[in-house]
């Protein structure tokens, strides 16, 4: 295979080039770039009025890009109108034609385009079969309950066969149960059709479930895009390692390749001079009563229990270390009985790849 053509399948299905969007004065969107291959599903997480909306309506093409372009299969798509994209939309409040049928609902793309009778009837039947719904074609939509209605949604954007199928928090406005059941439906449906999903959502829960490639967006910014797992475990800034999970915030002092961070510890670690910050996950923290300790000093930090709350599958502890500095730790379940209790000294340290040192606030 020549390089052009492994370059060539390389190539990101939709490509966004500093597209930015303003309001007026102000600014929603801040140039961003991004990737998204054939066949990911690409959430997009963040906490309300950071721009994700802003940003799914810009690839489908409801709203117009103050500078940037868009492409998708290569195609420049920034002047396009969203009918003459090749992506789909599905609205958070759903948008459902409530005096329609569900059939009439999920065909309505296909009687606008002008197809023949038979092929939306073949298609729907298609697609309501994919979306678990065909026992419910002739049901008027008010008839329904809201996980019903979701699949209609549904079912109306995949109909049309998008390159790109664009979901606004399609599962917001459903109980958790519901949700989680949408969201193992999400991950099936992405399967069978092979499709390429941009997905928006402000729960870290949801984003984890489902997608195999993250953008984490912030006041209008792209603040981290990568796989779920390595944003977890490598965040780059101080808002991600809050955003995504629980995190301890260490400060500190770097000189000459040495960490001292104010809470004890020091550390060699390359970089410039300077004031430091670092993040460290609950959960990779060590801890054990302190008279356990071994007689050479640990690297770590000595402090008292302060709170532990128990959490079902886990528990959730506060140490308190000189000079008021705190830890949180998370220790699995089987774990509870090490003699752990409010009041105790303990020790506490982490292995040297478990601090994450992320840019300044
Ligand atoms: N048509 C508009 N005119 C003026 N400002 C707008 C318009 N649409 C969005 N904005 C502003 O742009 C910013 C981003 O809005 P956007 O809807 O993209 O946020 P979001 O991340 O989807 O939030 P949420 O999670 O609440 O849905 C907000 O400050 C919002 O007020
Ligand atoms: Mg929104």
């Amino acid at each position: 295979m020549s390089e052009a053509i492994r370059a060539g399948e390389a190539e990101p299905l939709l490509r966004l080039s500093a597209v930015s969007k303003r309001y007026g004065a102000a600014t929603a969107l801040h140039p961003i770039d991004l990737a998204v291959t054939k066949g990911s599903f690409t959430a997009i997480l963040g906490p309300s009025g950071c721009g994700k909306s802003t940003l799914l309506r810009l690839i489908a093409g409801f709203t117009e890009p103050s500078t940037g372009s868009i492409e998708i299969a290569g195609r420049d798509v920034t002047r396009l109108v969203p009918e003459k994209r090749p992506t789909n939309m599905v609205f958070q409040g759903y948008g459902l034609f409530p005096h329609m049928t569900v059939a009439e609902n999920v065909g309505f793309g296909l009687t606008i385009a002008r197809r023949s009778r038979s092929e939306i009837g073949e298609r729907v039947a298609e697609t309501l079969a994919l979306v678990r719904l065909e026992e419910l074609a002739g049901r008027p939509i008010q008839a329904l309950s809201g996980g019903q209605q979701q699949r209609v949604a549904l079912a109306r954007a995949l109909i049309m066969r998008p390159l790109i199928l664009l979901l606004d928090e399609p599962l917001a406005a459903l109980d958790l149960k519901l949700r989680q059941a949408m969201q193992t439906e999400l991950r099936r449906i992405h399967k069978e059709t092979n499709g390429t999903f941009v997905f928006v959502t402000h729960d870290q829960g949801e984003a984890f479930s489902l997608a195999d490639n993250l953008v984490v967006m912030n006041e209008g910014r792209i603040e981290q895009i990568g796989r779920p797992q390595d944003v977890y475990i490598r965040p780059k800034t101080l808002f991600v390692s809050q955003f995504v999970g629980d995190t301890n915030i260490l400060e500190g002092t770097r000189r000459s390749g040495v960490v001292e961070l104010a809470a004890g510890p020091r550390f060699a670690s390359a970089g410039p001079d300077g004031k430091v910050t670092f993040v460290l996950r609950p959960e990779t923290v060590r801890i054990r009563p302190a008279q356990d300790l071994p007689s050479s000093p640990i690297a770590g930090i000595t402090g008292t229990i302060e709170e532990l709350h128990l959490l079902g599958d886990g528990a959730r502890i506060t140490v308190t270390a000189p000079e008021g500095h705190q830890l949180i730790v998370r220790l699995p379940n089987p774990r509870f009985g090490d003699g752990l209790a409010p009041g105790i000294r303990v020790a506490v340290d982490w292995a040297d790849d478990a601090l994450t040192e992320v840019g300044a606030p």
